[in-house]
């Protein structure tokens, strides 16, 4: 899990290893390592991993664009079990609602800050959020906000979209395992989450 696909010749990129992907001893720590899904890297691995790329970008080990039309993303890192990806965000830049098919995923914020919409089906969670938001967005929604150097992970089922609402341009780092096969997207009516369409991913293609 050393080989780097896509890197710039001045910036090399630590080699992403990890540990926790070697190969289990024991057919207990087997269990644990899939404990979180149908990959042997846990969410806690991912969102390790994104913390220390996150760290090599804030290094300047990483170049970083910023496209005012799209989002800009550069994939750093792709093999059989996982997807690293860097990406900017210019004010108002925002993914729709949507899951992540059968990855889990991780993202670490390097700088800027991003906002997440969560479906959480109504369940209170630790962050405040306005209730003219709550409205606006309906019930089962519900707001964190995700500043320089937070981690958060996806689980299975976690559905989410993520949008850079402050004046300053927001980059962070993403990592899927395994990586990237397929995506749904979703609204919300009524307060029930429905799915709109469900997309195949093309290996490569930015993530959201
Ligand atoms: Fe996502």
């Amino acid at each position: 899990m050393t080989t780097l696909v896509e890197h710039a010749a001045h910036t090399p990129l630590t080699p992403v290893t990890s540990p926790t992907f070697t190969r289990p001893r024991s057919r207990r720590a087997d269990l644990r390592r899939w404990q979180d899904g149908p990959t042997p890297a846990s969410l806690a691995d991912l969102a390790a991993l994104t913390r220390e790329v996150a760290a090599e970008v804030a290094a300047g080990h990483h170049p970083v664009e910023v496209d005012p039309r799209h989002r800009w993303s550069r994939r750093l890192h792709a093999d059989d079990h996982l997807d690293v990806w860097l990406i900017s965000w210019a004010t108002d830049q925002a993914a729709e609602l949507h899951d992540h098919g059968g990855s889990l995923g991780a993202l670490t914020v390097v700088r800027g800050s991003l906002t997440e919409w969560r479906w959480t089906a109504g369940r209170e969670d630790d962050d405040t959020c306005a209730a003219e938001e709550l409205l606006a967005r309906g019930p089962g929604l519900r707001r964190r906000a995700l500043d320089p150097g937070r981690s958060v992970a996806f689980g299975l089922g976690h559905v989410h979209d993520v949008s850079n609402r402050a004046a300053e341009t927001a980059v962070s780092v993403h990592a899927y395992s395994p990586p990237l096969s397929a995506m749904s997207y979703y609204g919300v009516e009524g307060g029930v989450l429905r799915r709109t369409r469900s997309e195949l991913v093309e290996p490569g293609r930015s993530p959201e």
